[in-house]
């Protein structure tokens, strides 16, 4: 993984302090890879590691509900290997309580923190991933329905103005695809009066000028620019751009692509070529506002929650800070969280028209992210996100990991990848101190999973997912065990406030 500093990613927007990439401790662990692999001494793992790991009996009841079942903001975009909101409330209705916190270090579109805020606990999400990051602050700090038709409202009033100016270049850019000649303004430029001379950025690359009939990509320039992530209301609007940007239905602004990741922009020259496809016309703001009523079907999430961007090595601290600085309680009595796959899904790449909207280049975000590591350099990875998270639990918490048995790796057998769960048990967790509550498991239909990138092998590419269930002492371990058999209440939206 490069030490890539996050702001040279995108260096136009800065972020607020609290969000910025801290100093990462794990550099010095680095140092001390090798000692970090040692599992704890024998002794120790005779004491913990029993020969056979103990089955946690919750049954996979979240596979029984309807596909959307949760919150009305969690289909805001589909976000490669999500888990559904199901399977966090089994976690959330037995184990926490209302205002309590939830963390996820790696939330990827938000599905932890938001369902967490849905149910009236403090929902706070972390990931590395910019997109990520724009996907689960959109959700767990929403703006209220009337802000966001307000200002849809004046985008639309200044797109009238504004019009003929975008659509001229978008003309130009279409005629002439990925000309390097032809600058538009950058993402959350704000180009001031609708005007669009002012700080020209960069060309617009090929595959993107292929995939939308150039009056869509008109409009798609003028938000880009104009949108800001930084503020809610605009971020909740980018965050929907992102979800209706590319899908095969006529509620999509490209049909060059599935809803589910990007086509390699290669494919996406040679589709054009071959097939001489034109991306039929779609009124973008039409399309958001659809998406928008949808989105807000059901009322915000009963609490506010914090979306962190950062390393989920050093989440620990910065959870605190933020929860400090907020006035809430300090620590965790909940983790859910899916750590990256061993080599599946590269989250710049199946992601590149996303990122170009929101002004990231996918490359650089690959280079950044975990989830590339052969397993040793996993185990290692996983220690240090565990030890950064200790400072953030509560005494009892409890600590639900999901992680997926790799067997195939991009198309080839995977080298380390079975048997995952068990090695983050007895190599990062125990070593850390964490006490095992059992293995409780998600058998996944090989055929479902949106892992399913590489062909015919691809769909067995994360054959069945195990939850690791840790606690930080020994009280937390009993009410894990205790808390997996209770019976929960899966009407949705609920009746009344839930609670154990
Ligand atoms: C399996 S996904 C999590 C999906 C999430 N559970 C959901 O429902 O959307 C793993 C996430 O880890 C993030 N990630 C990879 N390396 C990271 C790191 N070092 N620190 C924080 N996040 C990281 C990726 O961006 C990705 O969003």
């Amino acid at each position: 993984m490069s030490s890539l500093p996050l702001e040279s990613v995108r260096p136009a927007l800065p972020l607020p302090p609290d969000e910025r990439l801290l100093p990462r401790p794990h550099a010095r662990l680095a140092a001390d890879r090798t000692a970090l692999l040692q599992p704890a001494t024998s002794g120790q793992l005779a004491l913990q590691l029993p020969s056979e790991l103990p089955h946690l009996p919750i049954a996979p009841e979240w596979k029984d509900q309807q596909r959307l079942w949760g919150h009305s903001f969690h289909p805001m975009c589909s976000y490669l290997a999500s888990f559904p909101a199901g399977l966090v409330h089994a976690f959330i209705a037995r184990y926490t309580r209302p205002g309590d916190v939830v963390l996820d270090p790696f939330s990827g579109r938000g599905t932890t923190p938001l369902q967490a805020c849905a149910e009236g606990r403090i929902g706070v999400g972390n990931d590395l991933n910019p997109f990520a990051h724009i996907l689960t602050a959109a959700k767990v700090d929403p703006p209220t329905k009337s802000d966001v038709k307000t200002r849809l409202a004046a985008l639309r009033v200044n797109w009238a103005a504004a019009a003929a100016g975008w659509n001229e270049i978008a003309e130009r850019v279409t005629a002439d695809p990925g000309s390097p000649e032809i600058l538009v303004p950058g993402a959350g430029t704000r180009p001031v009066g609708g005007t669009i001379a002012i700080r020209p950025d960069a060309s617009v690359p090929a595959e993107v000028a292929l995939a939308f009939h150039p009056r869509t990509l008109a409009q798609l320039l003028y938000l880009r620019a104009g949108l800001d992530a930084d503020d809610r209301t605009d971020r909740f609007i980018l965050a929907t751009l992102t979800g209706i940007l590319h899908g095969k239905s006529a509620s999509y602004l490209s049909a060059v692509m599935p809803n589910t990741f990007s086509m390699a922009p290669r494919y996406v020259r040679d589709f054009v070529a071959r097939t001489n496809f034109h991306s039929p016309e779609r009124d973008t703001f039409g399309l958001l506002e659809d998406k928008i009523r949808r989105l807000y079907r059901q009322p915000v999430p009963a609490a506010r929650g914090i979306a962190l961007l950062g390393d989920a090595r050093d989440s620990g601290l910065r959870f605190r800070e933020a929860l400090q600085a907020r006035g809430l309680p300090e620590r965790a009595r909940l983790v859910v969280t899916s750590p990256p796959y061993l080599r599946v899904v590269k989250y710049g790449y199946y992601n590149w028209l996303r990122l170009w909207l929101l002004g990231y280049d996918a490359a650089a975000i690959d280079d950044l992210l975990d989830d590339a590591h052969h397993r040793d350099a996993y185990l290692v990875f996983m220690r240090e996100v565990l030890r950064g998270l200790r400072s953030a639990l509560a005494d009892d918490a409890v600590v639900a990991l999901v992680i997926g048995d790799v067997e195939m790796d991009r198309g080839r057998p995977a080298n380390g990848g079975v048997g995952l769960a068990e090695a983050v048990w007895e190599m990062a967790a125990a070593p850390e101190g964490y006490r095992l509550a059992g293995i409780a498991l998600d058998d996944i239909a090989a055929g479902r999973k949106m892992t399913k990138l590489w062909g015919d092998e691809a769909g067995q590419a994360t054959k069945l997912d195990r939850i690791v269930v840790l606690a930080t002492s020994e009280a937390g371990r009993r009410r894990a065990i205790y808390g997996a058999s209770l019976p929960i209440d899966w009407s949705w939206p609920p009746r009344a406030p839930r609670a154990l």
